[in-house]
């Protein structure tokens, strides 16, 4: 519990919440009454105000449309049987934000600011946070320029925002994956471990190929060489080869993702050996045929932990081995679920208490 800095608050007149029906929702598609919103002036962040989730006004020279200075993070928050709203690892996040920020040249959001919004707006729209198990509210927290200038250089002013959505499972079902070996998500160098818009638009085309060919997501591989798998999809990469949790390391290609971080350190408080290092395409197909490679899945916010059923490579399919409740991403996935909505002790101390 936090002492909040002063907020405008606006409410809306008429609350949306009646129309919430958890078993239509579609991943994003609906927001909460609503957001909070800062901006900064080109000398200090002002007018943090929460008002309804709507519209807003900008001219066609905004300076993101042309450039794509924009930022933005995941996280969610989960009710927990007590009608508790906790979130998880929401400082990370702010943390995260501010290296995006860094790297494409804008304003850092202080941890204050961002950690108020986030405190007060939750505290107004706690109906929207879904009780019930395996849904939570997505938390978008994002920035963008707002000079309206078409040169190319840094905006000198920003907005943030904070907005939500209530969410059931991103994934339904175990996915199948090919590994990409033309096109590439992020460069050596490049902004890969930036939470940017840029990324994300740069890997629609290769994804929608994959799609076509029958696949849900791709893995990415490094720009350079095309050898080492770096990313699943929007989410980290992680496999299991002869007990031992394996995943790529974080690089300036590969996003610090927090559910990885989160599982990395699960498995070694369970005692599991973790290796985080460069992990080559060779090595995974060796791992595979050879039936060492017992479980491979993504981990990211809005997809939580998601099994791989299939990998793809240079016209052939892997298929992994069958998906045991036993499993260490099932077991993971359970335990991280107990912790997020608030049903065993958090030792790590990762839930934030509005
Ligand atoms: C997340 O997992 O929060 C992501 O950023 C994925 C998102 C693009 C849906």
């Amino acid at each position: 519990m936090i002492d909040t800095l002063p907020i405008d608050i606006q409410k809306t007149a008429q609350s949306r919440i009646a129309e919430l029906n958890l078993d239509q929702l579609t991943f994003g598609h609906t927001f909460a009454d609503h957001m909070f919103v800062a901006d900064f002036d080109g000398k200090e962040w002002t007018d943090l105000r929460i008002i309804p989730y709507g519209d807003m006004l900008f001219k066609p020279a905004l300076m993101p449309l042309h450039y794509g200075q924009a930022i933005f993070e995941g996280m969610k928050a989960y009710k927990s049987a007590e009608g508790e709203v906790l979130i998880f690892r929401p400082q990370e996040n702010a943390a995260r934000l501010n290296k995006s920020a860094h790297r494409l040249c804008m304003a850092e959001i202080p941890e204050d600011i961002f950690m108020s919004g986030l405190t007060e707006l939750l505290r107004l729209d706690s109906q929207w946070v879904p009780q019930r198990d395996n849904y939570s509210l997505y938390i978008r927290p994002f920035m963008f320029a707002t000079d309206e200038y078409i040169g190319v250089s840094p905006s000198k002013t920003y907005r943030f925002i904070i907005f939500n959505c209530p969410v059931g499972a991103y994934y339904s079902k175990p996915v199948k994956v090919k590994v990409e070996t033309e096109f590439v998500r992020a460069a050596t160098g490049g902004t890969g471990a930036a939470k940017c818009a840029g990324n994300y638009a740069g890997s629609l085309y290769p994804a929608k190929l994959a799609q076509e060919a029958g696949y849900d997501q791709l893995i990415w591989t490094d720009s350079t060489e095309h050898k080492y798998v770096e990313e699943a999809g929007t989410m980290n990469f992680m496999f299991v080869i002869d007990g031992t949790l394996v995943t790529p390391a974080v690089s300036d290609s590969i996003l610090d993702g927090i559910t990885r971080k989160s599982i990395v350190q699960i498995a070694k408080d369970w005692g599991m050996p973790v290796e985080e290092r460069k992990v080559s395409i060779a090595e995974l197909i060796e791992a595979l045929e050879s039936g060492r490679l017992t479980e491979a899945f993504g981990a990211g916010t809005a997809a939580v932990v998601s099994p791989i059923s299939v990998i793809g490579y240079e016209g052939k399919d892997y298929d992994l081995p069958e998906i045991k409740s036993d499993n260490f991403a099932n077991r993971v996935k359970i335990y991280l679920d107990d912790i997020k909505y608030g049903r065993v002790a958090d030792p790590h101390n990762w839930v934030y208490h509005l």
